[in-house]
């Protein structure tokens, strides 16, 4: 579904992804896995169109080029940061990332009940986000990139400095997410995440899990 053909792309005198071809079938749960500075958000920006690469070729097949708005529309991006409007409620923020997706009316309403009931917040909807704990920020964050029911889901880091219990939760949430046949790569530092194995390291690294290395 999502190919890279020998992708490079540099800032300045930094090389930060250096010829990485991979490729990324429907439905598979893809794990990328790197270290701090390996290169794995700036390859998650590329893959959505949001950096263009110096060389080498970006596709997402049956729907085109990222950079196009109706190809953007089938891809969901959870960034590694928390992008929330602290003012606003998690109902409003949804609503707010619903609207820029072009959903309204009933149909936005179903997909923002839906997505707060899919992470588990539902009732704390009129809360301010600012108030949320950092577990229920990230699980927000992850309902943001799903409220347009994209196909294609980009996660970077999406349990970084969250509890066990929130950790567990998001885990089930994009292994339900997967079960219904989206496709989705997962960035992060942890091979046990990567592996989708949270209790044993594998020897060697399994398919649909690839490694950036520094
Ligand atoms: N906008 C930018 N301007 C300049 N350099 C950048 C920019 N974005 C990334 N880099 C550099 O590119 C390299 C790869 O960064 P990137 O954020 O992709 O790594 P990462 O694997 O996501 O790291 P982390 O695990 O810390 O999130 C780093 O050396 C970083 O400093
Ligand atoms: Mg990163």
């Amino acid at each position: 579904m999502l190919t890279l053909t020998n992708v490079r792309k540099t800032f300045g005198k930094t090389v930060a992804v250096d010829g990485l071809s991979l490729s990324v079938r429907k439905g598979e749960l893809f794990g990328l896995l790197g270290p701090n500075g390996a290169g794995k958000s700036t390859t998650v920006s590329l893959a959505v169109g949001l950096l263009a690469p110096d060389t080498g070729t970006i596709t997402i097949e049956r729907f085109g080029n990222p950079a196009e708005p109706a190809v953007r529309q089938q891809i969901g991006v959870a960034p590694p940061t928390i992008a929330l409007y602290e003012l606003l409620s998690g109902e409003e923020n949804l609503r707010f990332f619903g609207e820029v997706y072009g959903l309204s009316g009933a149909a936005l309403a179903r997909r923002v009940a839906w997505c707060l009931d899919f992470v588990g917040l539902t009732d704390r909807k009129n809360d301010a986000t600012g108030k949320y704990s950092g577990g229920m920020k990230r699980r927000l964050n992850l309902a943001a990139a799903l409220v347009h029911d994209p196909q294609l889901l980009l996660l970077d880091e999406p349990t970084v400095g969250v509890d066990p219990q929130s950790r567990n939760k998001i885990f089930e949430n994009i292994e339900a997410l997967h079960a219904e046949g989206r496709t989705i790569i997962y960035t992060t530092h942890y091979m046990e995440e990567a592996c989708g194995c949270a209790s044993a390291l594998p020897s060697s690294m399994p398919d649909g899990c690839w490694r950036l290395a520094r």
